[in-house]
């Protein structure tokens, strides 16, 4: 019986080899030394339509998510993210939270919720947690400042919700600000650990 770990990396960010995607290369290139099977996800290749608000994802109730209206490449994206068992979303701070691509997916991942028109407020259709997740995120500001100053770790925060994943650990980069993403020692080691724990997780 194959018991190894399936771990999906989402890069949110707009940059190939930017800091997030080697963070996250680096993350998954650890879960897959200890075993685990990975793939990675750029949400920049995939063509997701932004959410139109019609909540016709929301309005039947039922734990399996909402059927989307709009025909892009969201439900393959979402099936090979419920094929996995932890996740590792990446989004870069831009202008004091995560950046329009992981936004605009976030907001799409809105068919996890039930809301019919008229109601208050959604309630998730599946609340159990089944995956886990380490969460990546980077910013010209220090990482200190920008963990507490911008909205950024809360936005990925739910986005793992949606997503059913409990956030597992926490990689923020600071003074992300050159073009060439090197890490520094303290990143590689902290990517390396948090791989180490996706793939047993
Ligand atoms: C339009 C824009 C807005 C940005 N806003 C912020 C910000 O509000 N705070 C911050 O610390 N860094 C900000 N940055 C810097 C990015 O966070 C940084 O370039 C990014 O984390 C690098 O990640 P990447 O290499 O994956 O692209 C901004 C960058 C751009 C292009």
């Amino acid at each position: 019986m194959d018991t190894s770990k399936k771990v999906v990396g989402i890069v949110g960010s707009y940059r190939k080899n930017g800091f997030i995607d080697t963070a996250i290369a680096q993350i998954l290139a650890s879960a897959e030394h200890q075993g685990a099977e990975t793939q990675k996800i750029y949400l920049q290749d995939q063509h997701i339509e932004f959410c139109t608000n019609c909540r016709a994802c929301m309005q039947e109730p039922g734990t399996q998510r909402g059927k989307c209206v709009l025909e892009d490449d969201m439900d393959g994206v979402l099936q090979t993210i419920e094929s996995a068992d932890s996740l590792v979303i990446g989004a870069p701070v831009n202008c004091g939270n995560v950046n329009a691509l992981t936004r605009r997916f976030l907001e799409r991942c809105a068919c996890y919720g039930y809301w019919p028109w008229d109601t208050p407020a959604p309630k998730m259709r599946n609340p159990t947690i089944r995956k886990k997740a380490v969460l990546v995120l980077s910013s010209a500001a220090p990482a200190l400042m920008a963990r507490w100053l911008t909205g950024a770790l809360g936005a990925l925060k739910n986005l793992a919700k949606m997503l059913g994943a409990k956030p597992i650990g926490v990689l923020w980069i600071g003074l992300a600000n050159s073009q060439e993403a090197e890490l520094s020692d303290k990143d590689k080691k902290q990517a390396q650990q948090l791989g180490q724990k996706l793939a047993v997780a």
